[in-house]
């Protein structure tokens, strides 16, 4: 076989499942081939079409092959592809700038470049240490904030699993409120829940010592886990407690950021702001890796007499920061915040007629474009389809389904995530979402007795 001959559909799945390992799944397993991608849509090798309703994995914001994003691309490529960390470079001059200013320049000032999600996780926890001189770092048992070993073991899912083996020191889990689960009502409980989990953290605080944690990492808005919506004041509260113990705060907005919830950070729809932002995915809408760490000022200053132990080859990668530039250019002069909020509107009506006409739906839960189905076997009880952590085959089933009809999204535990690009219109919403409404059809006269 030549190198450089285009393979058939069926010649790529072949060597896939020959060659790759594939992240999270029994080896040799069959994978769809994809051909090619526009705008909201991808198309398999005999040329069905699929609606891409979770921007792949939450991160091809502004959809496939905007060409904002790839003509930027481009003209980078002309001119330099990478420069190495030590040289300053016009896309990552300028992307530095314009995350700052993002985030707010009265309170962040400096942004560091890495790869991807993990990694900015990882650089964001290594700095907490240096700055605090503190080993602890708490975060959330509903959480996922990557799969390297730092990072790993920082999730809470079980992904983190993996990552325990041998294990990485000083990682303290809490348990963050989930109200339905909890059996909290939103809107009316929100006080209750967010005091009773704002105890149970200060005291796990005090039993692993205030004084031994350097940060708590958390989601803005848990993502993976099912778009689990904080109680009101529970963010806020956090934050107080990191500050009475001189902990600083991370927020993980490499799902949740970019405009994602109708904001540009997730984060800044509560009345608080972290110490250090992390970020990736919608930086660069996933057309090439990038990911990193925006600092306060406290964090900045910190090493303005202290090295930054913290580095690798391809920080601030010049192909990468100029895709940057591009996406978060395109987010602010294409007022895609508002467009979000616009098709929010739009989204969760839908949502919330589903879980008043699916017996499988308890709950859904929706900000911006970034919303999830909270799957049941009773929703009276609020039991959940498939017990945490159990191998089940009924949500790929149902994944399957969705597929099936040209619906592509993923879902985790008893979630069905729906997250589309952002730059979906109010028409192909309306054109797509009626299939979901199909699959619930489905799903209650399968699986509910
Ligand atoms: C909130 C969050 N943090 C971190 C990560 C890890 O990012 P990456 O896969 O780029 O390492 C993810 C990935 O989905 C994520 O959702």
């Amino acid at each position: 076989m030549s190198e450089d001959k285009a393979l058939t559909g069926k010649e790529v799945e072949t060597l896939h499942e020959k060659y790759v390992m594939q992240p999270w799944a029994l080896q040799g397993k069959k994978v769809l081939p994809v051909q090619k991608a526009e705008g909201i849509y991808f198309w398999d090798y005999d040329g069905k079409k699929y609606a891409d309703m979770s921007s792949l994995l939450v991160c091809t914001n502004l959809g496939h092959s905007n060409t904002a994003i790839t003509e930027a691309m481009k003209k980078q490529m002309e001119s330099m592809c990478f420069m190495a960390p030590a040289y300053a470079t016009e896309s990552k001059s300028k992307l530095a700038k314009l995350l700052v200013e993002a985030a707010g320049a009265d309170t962040y000032s400096r942004v560091f470049f890495c790869n991807g999600g993990a990694d900015s996780n990882e650089n964001a926890i290594k700095m907490a240490r240096m700055v605090t001189g503190r080993t602890k770092i708490f975060s959330a048992y509903l959480s996922y904030h990557g799969a390297t070993l730092g990072a790993g073991n920082a999730s809470g899912d079980w992904r983190r699993f993996a990552a325990e083996i041998g294990g990485a020191n000083g990682f303290v889990h809490f348990m963050n409120p989930h109200m339905y689960q909890d059996g909290y009502t939103r809107g009316v409980d929100d006080e209750a829940c967010t005091a009773y989990f704002l105890k149970a953290l200060d005291k796990q605080m005090h039993f692993e010592g205030t004084d031994h944690i350097a940060a708590v990492i958390m989601e803005s808005i848990v993502g993976a886990n099912g778009v689990i919506l904080p109680p009101a004041g529970y963010m806020e509260g956090v934050r107080k407690l990191c500050d009475k113990y001189g902990i600083l705060m991370i927020c993980d907005e490499v799902m949740a950021g970019f405009c994602r919830t109708g904001k540009m950070f997730a984060w800044q729809n509560f009345d608080m702001k972290p110490d250090m932002i992390t970020f990736a995915k919608g930086v660069t809408c996933g057309y090439v890796p990038l990911g990193g760490v925006i600092v306060n000022n406290k964090v900045a200053d910190y090493f303005k007499d202290h090295v930054l132990q913290c580095g690798l080859t391809y920080s601030g990668h010049t192909l990468a920061c100029a895709a940057g530039v591009a996406a978060v250019t395109y987010y602010e002069d294409h007022h895609i915040c508002e467009h979000v909020k616009k098709m929010e509107t739009v989204l969760s009506t839908f949502l919330n007629k589903m879980a008043a006409m699916h017996a499988c739906v308890g709950e859904a839960r929706c900000i911006g474009l970034f919303s999830a189905l909270e799957i049941v076997k009773d929703k009276e009880k609020r039991i959940p389809m498939t017990a945490y952590g159990v191998k089940s085959p009924i949500m790929p089933a149902i994944m399957a389904e969705l597929k099936k009809r040209g619906f592509s999204t993923f879902g985790r535990e008893n979630n069905i995530n729906i997250c589309p690009p952002l730059s979906i219109t109010e028409e192909e919403l309306k054109e797509y979402l009626p299939i979901l409404d199909d699959v619930l059809t489905w799903v209650d006269a399968t699986y509910i007795k």
